[in-house]
């Protein structure tokens, strides 16, 4: 008897509402007035995190009675067919419109999408008799936020924390046989974010039917010790539960297979635990721990070195009276990792230099709801560019993109709360901290704490309490402590951008997680006259008060930058904030790609690649950001997305792309000119060039003449031609590296607009209804040169069995709903996101019409 775990994706009727249409409510809120007929369900909504509270004395006894249960929405007679038909994962807000002007309800901050307000989802459940004496349970991967679930009007339960994974059981009021129905409700605050939250079911959920003694919950844990090529041990522990009324005997046995996690093949058996009895009172949940050796293990290694990312997965059986009744797969790679304060970051020995960026949840253009290829599609842009880490910025992922992050090889730095009990907004977490804490960190670490490419944990983010001096420390040291109960194998941190050397608040750190300090606030020349803090750089400070514990970037530069746009003059700086006089323009709301202007408090990656390079313990960086995401449109809040992207929402990289890559990708003959060279209003004007390059010199000519051949100088990352004089024609550039030619890179001037082209990422795509094709539009002259100032009009149009789900341009202040098919070329490009009707094979074609321009054109297959 398997368990079987079933999507319930499909088939779902979703009614958003502004007002409260039904009088419920978690709880008290500052932007909520409880009137004599609100009805606060918060004590029956505690129970559903026991499991997650390790003192029985906190666990929260559910009161009596079903509140909401006279609420229409949650009853079975109810007719649900004038709502929406939806199919998850689902944000409700992606589609928009964009709220505009000053005082619009959700700001820039938020992403000026319709997040707020009250999300209903109903959708029925059919049980088969033959499921009667199993438990039923549903598990949520995310939903945004607020969570209470109904099934046949009895409420079961719910999860305020928008960004983590839950289970509620639904077993007590399952109808087997006959048909069920799930109502469950979400509820946005209008202030309950710094970035786009999106809204509703936006992650993947799932009904899982097990016997009543089964492996409990996120039930097994594995890790590695003394590894090495020739062999490892491994240690296990597995909870198994039983839920019946009877004692019960069982064995367990887990066996340890290899696993090809492309195919999703499970391989020859590597290792066996030993099995074990166990004896279960009724409602008793047990422990049991083994261990085993696994000779020459398939190790794990992350991107960017020799290594390959191996996977093994464990598959735990119980057996009662010789029967199997149970068996749970766990996936997990053999590696060990050490933290050495000089030598930075070891994985299985060999030294990995930390290359990462930060990432949001957001999508882009599909917004939260989570979707598998356009995860993927992030990643690999951010692979090739040579980024090997990820810092999940700031809050628990969807679970697959850690299964990603596992088979790809990058490492993961992974990350509970922006904020504790001090808030950042009116009504973020810090409205449910001390309740939900402890649940939230406890099941979120359980959930991940078998990945590989976990390797830390943050539990938080620029947190108020680093200036709360000893009670703020004490704290950071309850949560840490919480951490190392669930996982002592990996180090505890929280991300200091305040916090000094000299404070209580680092010592509680195992690993020092900095953002802008190392690299220094506002202490380069062109920062002087800003107000605010000012650091020097802290990377020796922190290095010297804590010379044992590993340091690194958890957040540096917040470079900003608008994808192909250039402003002038140029600073000569190697570093300087956005102002409406130096690299910003804030009537275009667009900042120069010139990527050299940054935040006011952070800087340009050049900056930051000196400070580290002045400091060689530092064991590497989180860049802010990997992409560009909805929401805190900083400098500008009347745009919608933001301007700190390496690649922008759409996911067309900026300049600063071959920057890290030069860097990150020292051996990859490449080299990268900027700015492009159509300027007909700047002829015979200055107009400096840059290049981006791993080589050592360069030679730079405009139209055939020599601008100078230049070494590159000590702790500098690009070369500069700062007073070119711009000619139409073309700009050339010849890179060495020692001596010998490396790479070279070509910009032309571009003539008038000809032409539309396609490209697909993907030419084939499975007709699965969530496996896409993104299709990049460019405008080109006759002669093919991209004309890198385009905004032409562009009319996508399909045929055949697919749906144009998406559209954008990169452009951070565009206002343009996504799900338009009319979209402006930015800096000469768009973007459409094509999916396959589910179930439907044949071809599909793609048509971009723009006036003037001779259509593109480009044909997708479906896979079924
Ligand atoms: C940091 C913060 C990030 C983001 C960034 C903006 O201080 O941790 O979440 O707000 O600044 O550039």
């Amino acid at each position: 008897m398997k368990r079987e775990r079933q999507s319930l994706n499909q088939g779902w009727r979703f009614q958003r509402t502004v007002e409260n249409p039904d009088g419920l409510v978690y709880d008290y809120r500052p932007d909520l007035t409880i009137g004599n007929n609100t009805t606060i369900l918060k004590p029956w909504i505690l129970p559903s995190g026991n499991e997650f509270i390790n003192e029985p004395a906190n666990r929260h006894e559910r009161p009596s009675g079903n509140p909401g249960g006279n609420v229409t929405f949650v009853q079975n007679s109810f007719n649900d067919s004038s709502w929406e038909i939806v199919n998850l994962p689902h944000d409700w807000a992606i589609k928009g419109p964009f709220y505009t002007g000053e005082n619009a309800v959700v700001g820039g901050g938020m992403g000026r999408l319709p997040v707020q307000g009250i999300g209903w989802y109903r959708r029925s459940l059919t049980i088969s008799a033959l499921d009667k004496d199993k438990n039923i349970y549903l598990d949520i991967d995310g939903a945004m936020s607020y969570a209470m679930v109904w099934l046949n009007g009895n409420l079961v339960g719910g999860w305020p924390y928008g960004y983590n994974s839950f289970r509620l059981d639904l077993t007590p009021y399952v109808n087997s046989g006959t048909d069920n129905v799930l109502a469950i409700r979400l509820d946005n605050p209008t202030d309950f974010s710094r970035w786009y939250p999106g809204g509703g079911i936006y992650r993947n959920v799932w009904l899982t039917k097990v016997v009543p003694v089964h492996v409990a919950q996120y039930g097994t844990f594995i890790s590695t010790r003394d590894v090495s090529a020739q062999g490892a041990t491994l240690d296990l522990t597995v909870q198994v539960e039983n839920t019946r009324t009877t004692t019960e005997e069982v064995e367990v046995l887990t066996e340890v297979h290899i696993l090809d996690s492309a195919t999703e093949t499970i391989g020859a058996k590597a290792a066996e635990f030993p099995s074990s009895k166990l004896t279960l009172q009724s409602g008793e949940k047990q422990p049991l721990n083994t261990s085993v050796k696994i000779q020459n293990p398939q190790l794990w290694g992350p991107l960017r070195t020799q290594q390959a990312p191996n996977l093994y997965v464990a598959i735990t059986k119980v057996f009662s009276d010789g029967k199997e009744i149970d068996s749970y797969e766990t996936r997990f790679g053999v590696r060990s990792l050490t933290y050495n304060s000089d030598n930075g970051l070891l994985v299985n020995g060999e030294k990995v230099r930390i290359q990462g960026v930060n990432q949001h949840h957001d999508l882009g253009a599909i917004g939260s709801a989570f979707n598998f290829r356009a995860a993927e599609r992030q990643l690999e842009i951010l692979r090739d560019m040579g980024t090997n880490a990820i810092r999940m910025s700031h809050n628990p992922p969807a679970p697959e993109l850690l299964d990603l992050t596992d088979q790809m090889g990058f490492l993961v730095l992974d990350e509970i709360f922006d904020c504790w009990e001090l808030n950042k907004t009116s009504s973020d977490f810090h409205l449910i901290f001390d309740d939900w804490h402890e649940p939230d960190l406890r099941s979120f670490i359980r959930r991940d704490r078998n990945h590989p490419s976990v390797i830390a944990w943050s539990f938080g983010n620029e947190v108020g309490e680093q200036y709360t001096d000893v009670a703020g420390a004490a704290l950071a040291q309850k949560l840490h402590d919480i951490v190392h109960e669930e996982d002592p194998t990996r180090p505890a941190t929280a991300s200091m951008n305040y916090a000094k050397p000299y404070m209580p608040f680092p010592v509680v750190m195992d690993i020092l997680a900095l953002n802008y300090q190392g690299e220094g606030i506002r202490d380069a020349a062109a920062y002087a006259n800003l107000s605010g803090i000012k650091t020097p750089p802290l990377y020796p400070a922190f290095h010297e008060m804590f010379p044992g514990k590993l340091l690194f970037s958890s957040e540096t530069a917040s470079t900003f930058s608008s994808r192909g746009t250039f402003l002038f003059p140029v600073t000569n700086e190697t570093s300087a904030p956005v102002t409406d006089t130096s690299g910003g323009n804030s009537l275009l709301e667009q900042v120069s790609s010139y990527e050299l202007y940054s935040a006011n408090f952070g800087s340009s990656p050049d900056k930051v690649f000196a400070a580290q390079d002045n400091n060689s313990y530092v064991a590497g960086e989180f860049v802010w950001s990997g992409f560009d995401y909805l929401g805190e449109p900083t400098p500008y809040d009347p745009a919608r997305s933001s301007y700190s992207g390496i690649v922008d929402l759409a996911g067309f990289p900026k300049d600063r792309y071959y920057l890290y890559q030069s860097r990150w990708r020292p051996d990859l003959k490449m080299a990268h000119i900027l700015p492009h060279w159509t300027w007909p209003d700047r002829i015979g004007l200055v107009t400096p060039v840059h290049v981006f390059s791993a080589g050592d010199e360069a030679e730079l000519f405009v139209n055939g003449q020599s601008q100078g051949r230049i070494m590159k100088a000590a702790f500098t990352y690009r070369f500069r031609w700062d007073d070119v004089v711009y000619q139409p024609g073309e700009v050339h550039v010849i890179t060495y590296k020692n001596g010998t030619e490396w790479a070279s890179d070509t910009v032309q001037t571009a003539g008038p607009a000809a032409y539309i082209q396609l490209v697909a990422d993907r030419k084939t795509i499975q007709a699965d209804g969530s496996d896409s094709s993104y299709i990049t539009a460019t405008v080109l002259d006759k002669q093919g040169v991209v004309v890198p100032q385009a905004e032409n009009s562009i009319v996508f149009s399909i045929v055949g069995p697919g749906d144009i789900v998406a559209t954008d341009n990169g452009d951070p202040a565009s206002l343009v709903p996504f799900p338009s098919k009319v979209r402006k070329t930015y800096s000469g490009l768009a973007l459409a996101i094509v999916r396959a009707v589910p179930g439907m094979s044949g071809a599909i074609n793609i048509t971009a019409t723009g006036e003037g321009l001779i259509d593109g054109y480009i044909v997708l297959e479906t896979l079924i």
